[in-house]
Parts: C-alpha cells; sequence; structure tokens
C-alpha cells in the first residue's frame, strides 16, 4: 500500500468518525423515550415486587430515565431498553415472566434481594443477554431445561436454592461464556457439562454437595484462570489432568475427601499463586514442584495426613507469603530453610509433629505477622521468644501446648512491640507473669491459661489500652485482683479494635469434664472476657469491675476471693455470663444483678452468701445449682425470708414435684426433705466449703 491510498483511508475513516460523533449528538439532546414493549414488559415486572422501586415513576411514561434502566441510545435498537441493574434494593417478591418482554436486554442484575420462588420458564431466551446476575437471592427450584443465551459471557447464580443444573446443550448454545458462578446452591448431582464452554475463565461450583471423582471433563477448560471446587463431596484421587489447566490462578478443592497424594503436576501449572487443598484425606510428601515454584504467594494445605519433612525451596518461592501446614503429620525438626522465604506474612505449623527448637534463622523473617507452633513437640521457650523478637512484624504469636514444664522467661530486654495475640496456654509453664509483656502496647489478647504461673499480678496488666481478652485461669497467681484491671480501657470504652488483626487464629479451650477442644476462630470474633478463675486470688471484687460495660465474661470462680458482691457491677451492662462459685464471698447478692439483661450464665454457688436471692430478670432462668452450697440463702419465690424460722414446706424448681404427691403424704415428705436440704445446705448449721468445681 503506496503513502497516498494510506492517507485516503485515514481521511475516510475520519469522516465517518464525524458522522458518527454527529448522530450522537442530535440524537444525545434528548434522552431516548421508553419503547412501549418495554414499558409494559417493566409495568409486569413490577407488580411482582412487593415495594415500589425507588425512583420508578410511573406518571412519567419514559422508563429510560428510571434508576438501574439504561437504554440504548446510539445503535439501530435506539431507544431501546438494554440494562436493568437493580442490586441491593431490598426487593422482594418474585420474578415475572413479564420480564421477558425486555427483548434487547444485555444486562440483567437483580443480585442481593430477597427475590424468591421459580424463575419464569423463559427468563433464559434472551439473546444478546450478556450479563446476567441473580446472585444472593432466596430462589428455588430446577433451572429451565432449554438454556438459549448465544451472548452470555457472566453468568452468576450463586447463593440461591436452586437444584439441577443445566442441560448438555447449554455449552452448545452458550459458548462465549467466561464467567460461571452457581457457588452455594443444591445442584447436587448431575455435574455439569462445562467441556465445551471452552472460553471460561472462572468457574465457581463450591458449597454444591457434588459427588464423584474430580471433574476430569473441566481438564479441557484451557483458559480457566480461577476455579473453586471447595464445600463438595468429591473423592477419589487428584489427576495428572489438573496439569493440563496451565493458566490457573486460583484452585481451590479444599474441604471435599480427596484423597492419596497430591500429583507432581505444579511445574505446568506456572501461574498458580493460590493452592488451597485443606480439609481432605491427602497423604505422602509435598511434591517437589509445589514446593519450587515461584509465582506461588499461598499454600493452604492444613489438616490433611500428609507428611515426611517439609523441604520448602524459599530460593524459588521467593514471593509466598502465606503458608499454612498445620494438622498434618509432617515430622522432623521446625525447617530452619523457611527463614529464606521473605515474603511470608503466615506461617502455621501447628499440630504436626515437628520438633526441636525454634530455629536460629527464623529471626531473618522479618515480614512475618502470625506464627502458629500450637501443640507441636518444640521445646526451649525462652530460645524461641529470643529468636522471635526479631520478627519485628508478629502480631500473633501462637505457641500453645508446648514447652512442658518449663521457665517462663523473665528477660527484661525481651521486646515484641507489635503484637496483638499471645498465646501460650497448656504449657505448665512456671514463673510469674512475663514484665517484658508490658512493652506490647498493641497486645489485645492474652491467653496464658493452665500454665503454673504464680506470684500476685502486676498492676501494669490494666493499662493496656486494647486488651478486650485475658484469659490466666488455671494457674496459681495469688494476692488481689490488681485493681487497675477494672480500668481496661478496651473493656471501659470499647476502643476499636485494630481491623488487620481480625485474623483466623486457632485457640484451643477447655470445655466440660476438663476435655480440650479447638475453636478456630477470628480474633475480633472472640467476647470481650476475663477469665481469671482457678487461681488463688484472694480479696475483695473491686466495686469498680461495674466500669466494664463492655465485658461479656467474667470468670472468677475458684479463687478465695472474700467480702461482698459488690452492688455497682450491675454496671456491666454487656455482661453475659458472670462466675463467681466456689469462692469466700459472704453478704446478700445484690438485687440490681437483673437488670443485667443480657445475662445467661450465672453462678454463685459454694460461696458464704445469705439472704435472699433476687428474682425476675434474667434470674428466673438460672439453675437451682448456680446458688448451691452458700450458708443461707433463700430460694427464690419464697419471699420474705423467714431466717430462724422453720423454713417454709414449699420447694422451688425441680422438688414442686413433691407437691403433686396426695397432699398429706406430699407435706409429711416435703417437710423432712425441707430440713434435710437445709442441714445439707448448711443453712442450719454452717459447715466448711465443700467446692464441687
Ligand atoms: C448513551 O449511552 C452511553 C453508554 O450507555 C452513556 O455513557 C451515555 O451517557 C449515553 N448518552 C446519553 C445522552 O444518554
Ligand atoms: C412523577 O412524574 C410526574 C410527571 O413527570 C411529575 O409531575 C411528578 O412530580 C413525579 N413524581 C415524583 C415523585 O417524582
Ligand atoms: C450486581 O449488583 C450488585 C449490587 O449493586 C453488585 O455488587 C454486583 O457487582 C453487580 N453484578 C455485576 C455482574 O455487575
Ligand atoms: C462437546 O462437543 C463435542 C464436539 O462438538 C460433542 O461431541 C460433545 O457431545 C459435546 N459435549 C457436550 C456435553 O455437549
Ligand atoms: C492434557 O493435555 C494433553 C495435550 O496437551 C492431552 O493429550 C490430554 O488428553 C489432556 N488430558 C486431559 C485429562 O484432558
Ligand atoms: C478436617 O478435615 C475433615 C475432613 O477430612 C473434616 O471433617 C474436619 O471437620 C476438618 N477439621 C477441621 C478442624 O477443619
Ligand atoms: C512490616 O510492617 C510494616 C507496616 O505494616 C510494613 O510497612 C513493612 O513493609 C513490613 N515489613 C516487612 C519486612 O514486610
Ligand atoms: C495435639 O496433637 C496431638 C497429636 O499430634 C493430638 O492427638 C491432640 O488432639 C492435639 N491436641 C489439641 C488440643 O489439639
Ligand atoms: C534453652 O536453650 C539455651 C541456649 O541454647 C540453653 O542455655 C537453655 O539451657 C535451654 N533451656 C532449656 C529449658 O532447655
Ligand atoms: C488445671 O491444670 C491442670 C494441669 O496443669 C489440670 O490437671 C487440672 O485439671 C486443671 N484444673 C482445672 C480445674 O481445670
Ligand atoms: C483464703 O484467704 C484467707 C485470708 O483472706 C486465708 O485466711 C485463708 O487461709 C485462705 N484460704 C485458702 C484455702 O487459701
Ligand atoms: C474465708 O474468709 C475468712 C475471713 O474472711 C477466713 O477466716 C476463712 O478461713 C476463709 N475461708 C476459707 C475456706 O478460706
Amino acid at each position: 500500500m503506496g503513502i497516498p491510498t494510506m492517507s485516503l483511508v485515514f481521511i475516510l475513516l475520519a469522516v465517518i468518525l464525524l458522522a458518527v460523533m454527529l448522530q450522537q449528538m442530535i440524537q444525545g439532546s434528548q434522552e431516548p423515550a421508553c419503547h412501549m414493549n418495554d414499558l409494559t414488559a417493566l409495568k409486569g415486572f413490577a407488580k411482582c415486587l412487593e415495594p415500589d422501586i425507588g425512583g420508578w415513576n410511573w406518571s412519567s411514561s419514559n422508563c429510560c430515565s428510571f434508576t438501574g434502566i439504561t437504554c440504548d441510545n446510539s445503535s439501530d435498537i435506539y431507544g431501546r431498553l438494554v440494562g436493568l441493574e437493580l442490586g441491593n434494593k431490598r426487593l422482594t417478591g418474585t420474578i415475572c415472566e413479564s420480564l421477558v418482554g425486555l427483548e434487547q436486554l444485555r444486562i440483567l442484575n437483580l443480585s442481593l434481594n430477597s427475590l424468591h420462588g421459580k424463575i419464569p420458564a423463559n427468563l433464559f431466551h434472551f439473546r444478546n443477554l450478556e450479563v446476567l446476575d441473580l446472585s444472593n437471592n432466596y430462589l428455588v427450584g430446577p433451572l429451565p431445561s432449554a438454556i438459549h443465551l448465544p451472548s452470555i459471557k457472566y453468568l452468576d447464580l450463586s447463593k440461591n436454592y436452586f437444584s439441577s443444573f443445566i442441560s448438555m446443550r447449554f455449552c452448545t448454545s452458550s459458548s462465549h461464556i467466561q464467567y460461571l458462578d452457581l457457588a452455594h446452591n443444591f445442584f447436587g448431582e448431575g455435574l455439569i457439562y462445562l467441556e465445551n464452554c471452552t472460553s471460561l475463565q472462572y468457574v465457581f461450583l463450591n458449597g454444591n454437595g457434588l459427588s464423584g471423582t474430580f471433574p476430569e471433563n473441566l481438564f479441557r477448560l484451557q483458559h480457566l484462570r480461577v476455579l473453586h471446587l471447595q464445600q463438595n463431596q468429591f473423592s477419589g484421587p487428584l489427576s495428572y489432568g489438573i496439569g493440563n489447566l496451565s493458566n490457573l490462578v486460583e484452585l481451590d478443592i479444599s474441604l471435599n475427601d480427596f484423597s492419596g497424594s497430591l500429583p507432581d503436576v505444579f511445574g505446568r501449572l506456572r501461574k498458580l499463586e493460590s493452592f488451597s487443598a485443606s480439609s481432605n484425606r491427602l497423604t505422602g510428601l509435598l511434591p517437589a514442584s509445589l514446593v519450587n515454584s515461584a509465582s506461588r504467594l499461598r499454600i493452604d494445605l492444613h489438616n490433611n495426613s500428609l507428611d515426611g519433612p517439609i523441604r520448602i525451596k524459599c530460593s524459588a518461592m521467593a514471593q509466598v507469603t502465606s503458608l499454612d501446614l498445620a494438622s498434618n503429620n509432617f515430622q522432623g525438626p521446625v525447617p530452619a530453610s523457611l527463614s529464606s522465604c521473605q515474603s511470608l506474612r503466615a506461617l502455621n505449623l501447628a499440630r504436626t509433629k515437628l520438633g526441636g527448637v525454634v530455629p536460629f534463622k527464623f529471626r531473618n523473617l522479618h515480614a512475618l505477622e502470625i506464627l502458629t507452633l500450637g501443640n507441636t513437640s518444640i521445646n526451649n521457650i525462652s530460645t524461641a521468644l529470643e529468636i522471635l523478637q526479631h520478627c519485628k512484624n508478629l502480631t500473633i504469636l501462637d505457641l500453645g501446648l508446648n514447652f512442658y514444664l518449663e521457665e517462663m522467661p523473665s528477660n527484661v530486654n525481651l521486646q515484641f512491640t507489635s503484637l496483638t495475640a499471645l498465646i501460650i496456654p497448656f504449657c505448665h509453664l512456671r514463673g510469674s507473669l512475663p514484665i517484658w509483656l508490658s512493652s506490647s502496647k498493641m497486645l489485645q489478647l492474652l491467653d496464658l491459661s493452665w500454665n503454673s504461673l504464680g506470684g500476685s499480678l502486676p498492676s501494669w496488666i490494666g493499662k493496656f489500652e486494647y486488651l478486650f481478652y485475658l484469659d490466666l485461669s488455671n494457674n496459681s497467681f495469688s494476692g488481689e485482683i490488681p485493681e487497675s484491671l477494672t480500668g481496661l480501657e478496651n473493656l471501659v470504652h470499647k476502643t476499636a479494635l485494630l481491623k488487620e488483626s481480625c485474623e483466623h487464629i486457632s485457640l484451643v479451650k477447655r470445655k466440660e469434664q476438663g476435655r480440650l477442644r479447638l475453636v478456630y476462630d477470628n480474633i475480633c470474633t472472640f467476647p470481650p472476657t476475663i477469665d481469671l478463675s482457678h487461681n488463688k486470688f484472694t480479696g475483695p471484687i473491686w466495686p469498680s469491675f461495674g466500669n466494664l460495660k463492655n465485658l461479656h465474661v467474667l470468670n472468677l470462680e475458684e479463687n478465695n476471693l472474700s467480702g461482698s458482691i459488690p452492688d455497682s457491677i450491675s454496671g456491666m451492662t454487656s455482661l453475659e455470663v458472670l462466675d463467681l462459685s466456689c469462692n469466700n464471698l459472704s453478704g446478700e447478692i445484690p438485687y440490681s444483678l437483673v437488670h443485667l439483661s443480657f445475662l445467661s450464665v450465672f453462678n454463685v454457688s459454694y460461696n458464704r452468701l445469705y439472704g435472699d436471692t433476687p428474682s425476675g430478670g434474667q434470674f428466673m432462668t438460672f439453675p437451682d445449682s448456680s446458688f448451691d452450697g452458700n450458708q443461707a440463702l433463700c430460694p427464690r419465690l419464697v419471699a420474705p425470708c423467714q431466717r430462724k424460722q422453720i423454713p417454709p414446706v414449699v420447694f422451688p424448681g425441680k422438688k414442686m414435684k413433691i407437691m403433686d404427691w396426695n397432699f398429706g403424704i406430699g407435706a409429711a415428705i416435703g417437710f423432712l426433705l425441707t430440713v434435710f436440704f437445709c442441714f445439707k445446705s448448711g443453712w442450719v448449721i454452717p459447715k466448711g466449703r465443700v467446692c464441687r468445681c
């Protein structure tokens, strides 16, 4: 092509462009008027919805100006409705058949509403529809069997109650689809003939109860970038065919029943950044190709039965930020080589069989924010803390169930300035609350329960600005509870939580009969708690506890606290659990506690309380056992209390049954029982403290 021809073509193009722009200017001067067919369709559609759609004004017949509506303003279908976007508009009701009248629709978005019922059979017949988003509603039923959406690119039906997808022919008619989200429905069996949807890049099938082996027909989808199959019931071994999905960036097959070993195909998945296969039944070693790949950012394989040593090649995996290998059978020492993964922000090796000491080189993990090594077999807590204090970004440290019978280091030079959560329970650690902790100004959560720490609590424990969860239960702390504890800023005023620490961590908690139980949660969902139970604290319950308006759980069970229960503790208006049992408290139960309207667990048993038991409010719901073993506590419902007189014959609660019997026998036995229980509970003859806790 010569230069003159080129410029001719150029001029021609310019003229055409000018013409188009001119036409647009003329048409653009007024809004397109709404086509009659579209107006009728919209009216029918709106009739089936509950509230009026804000911004739809039927007196103005130009529906193109309604909220959420786009009309074509340039092409040969000028004025036709092409977009209906009513996401998150609090719509309730059903989707009416008349919607199908919007023949030229390209975008339909009704997501994040409360639409229910089946969808009309013809809804899947829009010739030009490119985007269909019905996610997050209450829609039900099987999808229509005939689907004709030849232009569809983006289909999101997630989070509904749909069952049974999709005809064999779906991919023949909708072959250009790129994004398919069917997650969290009941599509169940009958998967899913997707092999001819070769343009697919995003496929979400998670949370559907799908079963069978890994769906091999997906291996033909060469453009697949994101594949989510988690939370189904897939089983059997993982196939080498996965290696064919060479464009995958994200693969999640967690929470299934896959077994066997991981196939060594990750060398072919050069773009894979995130791989999760947690909570399956995988066995064997980590494949060499998985731990040697430059693209990898996140690997989550927790809760499987993988074994062998951990041989992550950090020189190759320089970018890895998160590595979760917890709850597996890995053995050997904690691998020092991990310290070369300079980008590592989260490392979870908890509940493995790794042992030894924390490697010296871990001090180089400068990006590390979360480290969980709980329930491994590591030892030497002094060494561990000496090393880890060099990880300046460390915010969450979980070392529980290790270091059996060691001494808590008290070295004043230790410094953990970024720490928000320190979790070292169940270690039988000796010593006292370490002074170095006072420099961790960001601390929100401290769990040192089930150790053998002793001495008195220092008053700086009340100076943490963000602390809201303090568990020192089952140690040997003694002396008074420092009054400063009742000034904890975050429990008095609810200072905002530091957002970035809403992280998943695992806390081990003691449950009934001393059995241990893992609690998976994230820090921000923990209830504000002070648990000092099972220690040797003496002295009073400070009246200023009433200042802790944001406290939900106060457990002081089994100490040696004395004095009376201050009236002011009813100031803890958020309180849900209050356990003061097995102490040496005297006086009466303050009546004001009936105003604690969230209180659902209350226990003052085994103290030396007397007087009336408050009735009313939540107190009507507490079992008798909450009040057992006190000196002279009158039963609820019986007022006024007639101390020093023969106790009344009527028994509250469960023992009321006695009254159903023949009256004569009933009254006689009732009387005897009454006398018996009064003796037993120390009402008539006070007796020593027999603690059942
Ligand atoms: C025409 O449609 C386009 C895209 O839909 C939009 O950006 C533009 O503002 C519209 N013009 C008028 C005059 O409505
Ligand atoms: C509805 O449209 C009519 C006619 O265009 C107009 O007079 C009226 O004010 C509008 N009502 C509302 C609530 O916008
Ligand atoms: C649909 O609307 C919701 C709510 O406005 C929005 O979050 C979502 O991204 C939209 N879907 C599409 C495909 O644009
Ligand atoms: C996919 O396409 C092939 C070839 O066109 C055809 O033989 C096969 O039946 C199709 N599969 C499905 C599930 O439609
Ligand atoms: C993987 O791809 C190869 C060719 O690239 C092909 O021969 C093989 O059948 C594919 N495997 C599967 C399971 O689709
Ligand atoms: C571990 O995985 C199994 C399935 O293999 C699952 O049933 C169990 O709930 C998982 N446990 C945790 C704590 O995630
Ligand atoms: C440590 O955290 C700070 C603040 O979040 C961040 O700017 C810095 O890059 C982190 N250090 C490393 C080595 O990642
Ligand atoms: C600690 O690990 C052992 C085996 O490694 C396991 O049996 C035990 O249940 C774990 N304990 C907790 C509380 O996770
Ligand atoms: C921990 O390691 C240090 C340094 O190697 C050593 O001096 C100390 O005795 C060890 N402590 C325990 C309890 O093993
Ligand atoms: C306290 O911890 C010890 C082990 O340190 C345990 O044997 C005991 O049962 C625990 N007591 C209570 C009341 O939980
Ligand atoms: C409880 O504390 C009192 C002092 O307040 C003391 O006399 C008593 O011995 C303590 N009891 C126990 C069991 O420690
Ligand atoms: C209860 O406290 C009194 C002093 O107030 C003390 O004499 C008594 O020994 C304490 N009882 C127990 C069981 O500790």
